[in-house]
């Protein structure tokens, strides 16, 4: 209990609540650490599974790491050992790495057999070199591609799934429309060499238990972009990869950047193969430019996710899972457009339970763009590899890190929870304040509108204006209906016993309280997410209904 203080002016007193955890019924989900005992995993209808542990959920929480730039290696060896990197992912809580690659570090023998430290050199990194050989002084005179290898290599020993995503073909950062490496056709993007890539690629890591995805192709765009093209070569390229490592998951991106998949709606692809396909799109703030500065951003919200629903969203419903491959932001907290896509992407993320991967480790690159260890404020780690940029940013995405659900259909623990994305927190049973996802209360949302305590007669009621919420017993008046308001559908609103129209909303303890519905619609200084929450489907948090008493006053 947070005090007294709040507690007196409770319209409902609630007396103790005590937390009974009753260890049956729940349903163990299995985080995949022992990876290499079960390498191979394939999908149930949307979700990705692993076929040698009963068919259970398996939830990618990937992160980037970046290995496509102009030097063609993994980023970070001249900064940290290369287990030392592997081991931070580990820590910080990701189980799976996307790890981009050039297609021709595989297909241009010149390319693939230069050493690392020629590649530096050519670049003019001498300081890079000098901190190769500190730090992964048995990489450095490797040819690129056994050094590509290697960092697989460490990778798989350590037990974390590896994701190998062609990003381009000509190393470099990406993209723009007119690179050379946007679609079949462009200079740099020759169809039959992209296939026999793939084909050397699903064949070299055939061997590596954990590498468990192959992404076709990284972000297609710019003006050859043609579907009719798209089904002849992904098509292609996905059966190639199949034929010759049929255990990995085929990964397949759509145009305009990743952000449309929407003509499958139609015209699904068809392919020799099932149980094997996953779909990837990406979204990051600026995708829709500083959309989210200038509109309100429940409204910005509220039209991206129809797009993104329209767009890719609907292939769960077809029955395939969907990779948020790339998202991220400006882990300053400087960036207020980054800063409002995010809790609208959390939500959103969280309410779906994607699979997904965070855009990037990169604390900073050898060489990107013409500069010399530019510094990714996008990146996790901080500049010199050392520590986390910013450990805040790490606990507000921590949830999605875990399965909210569970593919097991005989589960019976299924329930609602309340996650506020702002802070990356649940309501809790303990004085419903916010707290870990982990201790969440199970909740219901009945067709009523009605959110109750699962197991219990007690539904969560409005109070009055900057009052926290109370449990009550009669739940058939309007302060127990709570309706998703908004063009975001994020504010839950109700009518408190004065009649006012209230928005759940937390204070500065965090305490979830009612507060007069903010920043609804037109205004575009004005933050709402304060105010932004989602009932979220969960099977998967050891959970019990607390048991609650409470007299009225
Ligand atoms: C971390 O992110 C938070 C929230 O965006 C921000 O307020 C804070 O200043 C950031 N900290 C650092 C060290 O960048
Ligand atoms: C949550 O579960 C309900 C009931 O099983 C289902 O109808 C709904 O589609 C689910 N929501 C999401 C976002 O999966
Ligand atoms: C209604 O609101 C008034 C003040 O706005 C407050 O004094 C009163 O206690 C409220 N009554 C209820 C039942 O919420």
């Amino acid at each position: 209990m947070r005090g007294g203080a709040f507690r007196s002016s409770l319209l409902f007193l609630l007396l103790p609540i005590l937390l009974i955890l009753h260890a049956t019924t729940v349903h163990h989900l299995r985080h995949h650490n022992n990876a290499a005992a079960d390498p191979s995993l394939s999908t149930n209808s949307r979700w990705i599974v692993d076929d040698r542990n009963g068919g259970e959920r398996v939830k990618l929480s990937c992160v980037n790491w970046v290995s496509h730039l102009d030097a063609a290696v993994a980023e970070g060896l001249s900064k940290q050992p290369v287990d030392v990197i592997t081991k931070k992912i580990l820590e910080m809580g990701f189980n799976c790495v996307r790890l981009t690659y050039p297609l021709f570090l595989f297909t241009d023998d010149k390319l693939g057999s230069m050493t690392m430290r020629q590649s530096l050199h050519k670049l003019g990194l001498s300081g890079s070199v000098a901190g190769v050989q500190v730090n992964n002084p048995s990489l450095v005179d490797l040819p690129l591609v056994n050094v590509f290898q290697e960092v697989v290599s460490n990778l798989n020993e350590n037990n974390v799934m590896i994701i190998l995503d062609n990003h381009l073909s000509k190393p470099g950062w990406c993209c723009n429309d007119n690179d050379g490496n946007g679609f079949f056709g462009d200079l740099y993007f020759d169809p039959e060499v992209w296939i026999e890539g793939l084909g050397r690629v699903a064949s070299m890591f055939k061997g590596y238990d954990n590498v468990v995805g192959m992404s076709l192709r990284n972000e297609l765009r710019g003006h050859r972009q043609d579907l009719k093209t798209w089904y002849k070569y992904m098509q292609k390229g996905a059966e190639t990869v199949h034929a010759t490592n049929p255990n990995v998951l085929v990964i397949i991106s759509g145009l305009n950047y990743d952000l449309d998949l929407s003509f499958l709606q139609t015209n699904p692809i068809s392919l020799s193969f099932n149980k094997k396909t996953v779909f990837e799109i990406h979204w990051y703030g600026f995708s829709d430019g500083d959309d989210w500065i200038t509109g309100n951003p429940n409204e910005v919200c509220g039209r991206i996710i129809n797009r993104i629903t329209n767009n890719a969203l609907f292939l769960l419903d077809q029955g395939y899972p969907l990779f948020m491959s790339e998202w991220g932001v400006d882990q300053r907290g400087t960036n207020d457009n980054d800063n409002r896509y995010l809790n609208c992407l959390l939500g959103w993320v969280a309410e779906h339970d994607l699979d997904w991967a965070l855009w990037s480790i990169v604390g900073s690159y050898y060489y990107r763009e013409g500069v010399i260890g530019m510094e990714e404020f996008y990146g996790l780690l901080n500049w010199n590899w050392h520590e986390p940029r910013n450990s805040s940013f790490l606990e507000k995405i921590s949830p999605l890190q875990t399965p909210f659900q569970a593919s097991d259909l005989s589960n019976t623990n299924e329930h609602k929870i309340l996650f506020h994305p702002a802070t990356g927190l649940c309501m809790q049973s303990h004085s419903l304040s916010l707290g870990p996802c982990s201790e969440a209360v199970a909740l219901d949302y009945t067709l009523e509108k009605i959110l109750s305590v699962k197991s219990t007669n007690y539904c969560i009621q409005a109070n009055e204006v900057h009052m926290p919420l109370t449990l009550g017993i009669m739940c058939d008046d309007s302060s127990s209906k709570w309706e998703a308001i908004s063009a975001s559908k994020m504010h839950l609103s109700a009518k408190n016993k004065n009649g006012t129209i209230v928005c759940l909303d937390i204070d500065h303890k965090n305490i979830i309280v009612t507060n007069i519905c903010k920043c609804l619609s037109t205004e575009y200084l004005c933050d709402p997410s304060s105010q932004w929450f989602k009932i979220i489907n969960s099977t998967s948090f050891n959970i019990a209904p607390p048991i609650v008493s409470i007299s009225q006053i």
